[in-house]
C-alpha cells in the first residue's frame, strides 16, 4: 500500500452545557486564608475540595482586579495559590472567570495560550516574565503525581508519554508508536457583532478533527479507545476524557455525567456531574494515495 490514512471527525462542542454546569456548581471559598477551592454541585450533593497551598515564601497580596471581558489573562500576573485566598469566590465575577480559565486548563493539560501545565503549573507561559512560548519538550517524569497536569487531562490521556514509568526511555518509545499527525479546524457561524469569535447564539459549532496515520488501528483507534476513553487509565476510577469522553446516564439527574479528578497536595479535588461536552456528528476513514502511487495509476 503506497499512501497513508486520513481520519476525520465532525465533533460538535456543547459550549452551553459547560457554561450551565459551571454556573450550577457555584465556586465557594470554604476556609479563610488556607486557600481552599470548593466546587459545589446543586445542594450539598457534591462537596469536594482540595487545598491550593501558597508557594513557600510568597507573601504577595493580590488585589482582586476585575476581569475585563475576555481579557482574563490580565489577572494572571499573580501566582494562583497566593491569589486564591484573597477573594470571596461567590461574590467575585473575577474569580469565576479565573476559576473557569483554570478548570479548562486542568481539563486540557494546557493553558489557552498553548503552554503546558507541566512547565507552567500556576499561570500561563505568556503571562510570565520572560514570556514562555507554547512548549512540548517535556515528560511527565517532571509531574508524576499530576499536581500540575491532572492524570486524566485530555493531553495527558491523548499522549501519556512516560506517565506509567516516569523517566523510562522504553516507555516513551512505546507511547510514541501511537502518535498521530493531527490538525483541528473550528467551525461555526461567526458572531455578527465580533468577526473574531463564533456566534454565542448558534449551537452548531465545534471542531473538525483530522489526523494522518500509517496504521489507523495502532494510532487513532488506540489513542481513542485505550487512552481517551479508558475509565481506569493511570489508576483513575470510572473517569473518561473530560473533553471527548461520554458520561454515564444518571437517572436522578436525567442526563449523562462524568467525573474528573484534580490531584492537589492535600487531596484530590473531584468534580462531578460534568455533562457531555462533545457530540460526534460524523466522520470517516480515507486513503490518501502517495504521489508515486498516483503517478503509477496515471501511467
Ligand atoms: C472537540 C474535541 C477536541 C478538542 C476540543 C480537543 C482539544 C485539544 C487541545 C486544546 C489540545 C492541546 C493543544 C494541541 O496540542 O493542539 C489537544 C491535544 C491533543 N488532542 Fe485533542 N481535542 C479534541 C478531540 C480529540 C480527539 C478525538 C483526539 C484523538 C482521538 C485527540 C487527540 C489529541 C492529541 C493526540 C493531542 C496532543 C497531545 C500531546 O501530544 O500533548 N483530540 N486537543
Amino acid at each position: 500500500m503506497n499512501g497513508t490514512f486520513l481520519v476525520v471527525r465532525h465533533l460538535q462542542q456543547n459550549v452551553k452545557a459547560f457554561e450551565t454546569w459551571f454556573a450550577r456548581c457555584g465556586t465557594k471559598q470554604l476556609s479563610g486564608g488556607s486557600g481552599y477551592l470548593a466546587i459545589e454541585e446543586g445542594s450539598s450533593r457534591v462537596r469536594a475540595f482540595g487545598a491550593l497551598v501558597p508557594l513557600a515564601g510568597d507573601t504577595r497580596a493580590a488585589p482582586p482586579k476585575a476581569a475585563a471581558g475576555p481579557g482574563i489573562p490580565s489577572i494572571f500576573p499573580f501566582n494562583w495559590p497566593a491569589f486564591l485566598p484573597q477573594i470571596d469566590l461567590i461574590a467575585s465575577p473575577a474569580f469565576a472567570a479565573v476559576a473557569k480559565h483554570w478548570l479548562r486548563a486542568k481539563w486540557f493539560g494546557r493553558w489557552r495560550d498553548g503552554t503546558s501545565l507541566v512547565r507552567h503549573q500556576h499561570q500561563p507561559g505568556s503571562t510570565m516574565r520572560p514570556r514562555s512560548p507554547p512548549d512540548n519538550d517535556f515528560t511527565f517524569a517532571e509531574d508524576p503525581t499530576g499536581f500540575a497536569c491532572p492524570l486524566g487531562a485530555h493531553t495527558r490521556r491523548a499522549n501519556p508519554r512516560d506517565t506509567r514509568f516516569p523517566g523510562s526511555d522504553e516507555e516513551l518509545a512505546t507511547t510514541n508508536r501511537h502518535r498521530v499527525l493531527r490538525v483541528g479546524r473550528t467551525y461555526g457561524e461567526t458572531d455578527p457583532n465580533n468577526c473574531r469569535t463564533l456566534d454565542p447564539n448558534d449551537d452548531d459549532k465545534g471542531l473538525l478533527f483530522m489526523c494522518l496515520n500509517g496504521n489507523i488501528e495502532r494510532q487513532f483507534e488506540f489513542v481513542q479507545k485505550t487512552w481517551l476513553l479508558n475509565p481506569n487509565l493511570h489508576g483513575l476510577e470510572n473517569e473518561v476524557d473530560p473533553i471527548t469522553g461520554p458520561g454515564t446516564f444518571d437517572p436522578a439527574i436525567g442526563w449523562r455525567v462524568k467525573t474528573f479528578t484534580i490531584p492537589t497536595t492535600t487531596g484530590p479535588l473531584v468534580l462531578k456531574n460534568i455533562p457531555d461536552l462533545v457530540t460526534v456528528k460524523g466522520g470517516g476513514y480515507f486513503f490518501l494515495p502517495s504521489r508515486a502511487f498516483l503517478r503509477f495509476l496515471a501511467s
